[in-house]
């Protein structure tokens, strides 16, 4: 969603603000802009678009003072316009914010701000209330810790904001939203990501809920929203999360489909007492549930194939965001196995609140240790494959689905035996020649619709498969259970259709043959994904042969090359697609 930063330095802080928001940008990338207090006053400057392109027309990084505040946005309240771009100053202009999620009840503390303090909004956003109530607020006690005590008592919603005062001090307030403080040798940066640091900061404070830091003449104070001073613990920075850059790639979508041979070997290896903690958890579990959203829900159903086929253990999938549909009733003495890449999905941790407050106990899954759902979680397994920054998640899939495999092999007392470096191998090959793939993207790149089919364990690939060649090239792509077909689809298959079909030579072989000609009757075209030819394809993606059970791991990748090439083909930037962002933390 929204990233926002705060830094206070003993130098200008614009052009190092500017590069942090170029690495933060994943999180949102339809608005930027930046504030600095300089002498006299609060100066902004924003516009819409990337960071590099509005930089390069309107210089944010040539704004001068020693502290200021920024942000890349993700739309929630309000088009994308400049006047809806933050940095949002008070109708005194003598303090601005950058604010990330929702205030719920914005509508009803407009109107009393209006009303009551004549404020004039020059924007159609939730944030611009924040900045006015500090003011309201500030004016009353001279004080910035009781302003931001006041003010968080009359916001409603899961939030975390920045706020610079014209006097020089600045808050950074977390409610549910990430807030991290990195401490360098003269500078104090509030940031959504530890990605925003600058690379001569070592250590970083993870905010706790309902905390905020006051940072004033370079030195930081921590409270809770009751304004008593709060614990606190000083981290070194993971290694991997800083710098991070996409090498020789073009894109970032490419380097993370491309390290799959190295990440697929390290998945969860940090942690091997977590893993084996975690098996014990689901085996003694009366019930699991198993939860995500998005590619991360996908693992949740691939969760259930594999253990109740490897493992004789059925769990239950809820998508993260339907959880309050259908907890009414939860088994007691459950475990919730919560699946997160970023560990902060807003459905994924409201799933957690919830099934806390049925006495579930929370294991996790996710790329970031730090995360609030690492934090919630009574043991949570690292993903360890770096950070993924392009907004469709294809590494984490892959390293995530290693560890339920891994998970599933210690249920079944070893059972399942896989030997990591064989399929390392397969992506190897796979990926040392992608021509077909690049063929194939050139062939098809004016399709409007395409279907991608399999059955048992290949279902969810084949809804993954369909996420991503929508979220990164914009043609509609739907997952169907192969037998389904019969059951609606085919109405919609003619010569101007294609058809993927996730083929390995396994148990569902046959009946996708079938499914195959069911498809070719109509018309429409077929393209094979397997290690078998078939006369009937009219193209066919050649995966390696290898051990039967092993398949899902390896079919994924050429449905993410096929989204990726497709995506450069029809002029897409894949890293930042229109109307996502990474880590999607709002309901
Ligand atoms: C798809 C994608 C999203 C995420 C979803 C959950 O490529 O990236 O669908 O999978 O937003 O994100 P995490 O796993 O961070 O909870």
């Amino acid at each position: 969603m929204c990233s926002i930063l705060g830094l206070s330095s003993d130098r200008d802080v614009a052009p190092i603000i500017v590069d942090s928001l170029k690495k933060m940008e994943y999180r949102g990338y339809d608005s930027v802009g930046v504030a600095v207090k300089n002498e006299s006053e609060i100066s902004v400057k924003k516009g819409v678009g990337k960071v590099k392109d509005v930089n390069n027309d309107i210089q944010m990084d040539k704004m001068q003072g020693h502290s200021g505040i920024g942000h890349t946005r993700w739309a929630t309240h309000g088009g994308v316009t400049v006047e809806n771009a933050h940095p949002h100053l008070c109708n005194s202009s003598s303090i601005g914010v950058v604010h990330n999620g929702i205030i719920e009840n914005y509508a009803e503390l407009r109107k009393d701000l209006e009303k009551n303090h004549n404020v004039v909004f020059k924007s159609s956003t939730d944030t611009e209330v924040i900045p006015n109530l500090l003011q309201v607020y500030f004016e009353k006690s001279h004080d910035v810790k009781r302003a931001v005590m006041d003010t968080v008592q009359r916001l409603k919603g899961h939030y975390a904001f920045v706020a610079l005062f014209k006097n020089g001090e600045m808050v950074g307030v977390r409610n549910h939203e990430p807030l991290i403080l990195g401490i360098g040798e003269n500078d104090l940066l509030l940031t959504s990501d530890v990605i925003g640091l600058p690379e001569n900061f070592n250590s970083v404070v993870y905010i706790d809920n309902n905390q905020f830091v006051i940072i004033d003449d370079h030195k930081h104070k921590i409270y809770d929203f009751q304004g008593h001073a709060a614990q606190f613990a000083i981290k070194k920075i993971p290694k991997n999360y800083q710098n991070v850059t996409k090498g020789e790639y073009e894109y970032f979508t490419a380097k993370e489909i491309f390290e799959q041979p190295d990440t697929i070997l390290v998945a969860g290896d940090e942690d091997n007492d977590y893993l084996q903690k975690i098996v014990d958890f689901i085996r003694d579990s009366d019930y699991v549930y198993v939860t995500g959203s998005g590619t991360s829900y996908h693992i949740s159903v691939i969760a259930k194939y594999l253990f109740s086929r490897f493992a004789g253990k059925k769990v239950e999938h809820v998508m993260a965001s339907e959880m309050k549909y259908s907890s009414r009733y939860i088994i007691p003495n459950s475990t919730l196995f919560a699946i997160s890449q970023s560990g902060e999905s807003a459905d994924v941790l409201e799933a957690v609140s919830i099934c806390k407050k049925k006495n579930a106990k929370i294991l996790s899954m996710v790329n970031s240790k730090n995360s609030a759902l690492a934090r919630d979680s009574v043991f949570s397994i690292g993903l360890n494959c770096g950070p993924e920054i392009g907004v469709a998640a294809t590494k984490s899939f892959t390293s995530q689905m290693a560890i339920l495999y891994k998970i599933a092999d210690k249920l079944c007392d070893g059972c399942l035996a896989v030997d990591f470096k064989t399929v390392s191998d397969a992506y190897a090959k796979m990926l040392s020649d992608t021509s077909k793939i690049q063929e194939l993207a050139k062939a098809i790149k004016d399709i409007q619709n395409l279907f991608v089919i399999g059955r048992g364990i290949h279902y969810p690939i084949s809804k993954e498969g369909a996420l991503k060649i929508k979220e990164i090239t914009y043609v509609h792509a739907e997952g169907i259970a192969g037998g389904e077909l019969k059951h609606g689809p085919l109405a919609l298959m003619d010569s101007s259709t294609y058809v993927i079909v996730i083929n390995p030579d396994d148990d569902s072989y046959v009946d996708n043959i079938s499914s195959v000609h069911e498809i070719k009757s109509r018309e429409a075209k077929v393209i094979g994904i397997s290690n078998k030819p078939d006369p009937s394809y009219d193209y066919w993606i050649q995966i390696p042969t290898i051990r039967e059970d092993l398949y899902p791991l390896i079919e994924i990748i050429p449905l993410q090359l096929i989204a990726y090439y497709l995506a450069l083909e029809r002029k897409i930037d894949p890293d930042y697609p229109k109307n996502l962002a990474k880590s999607v933390t709002v309901k």
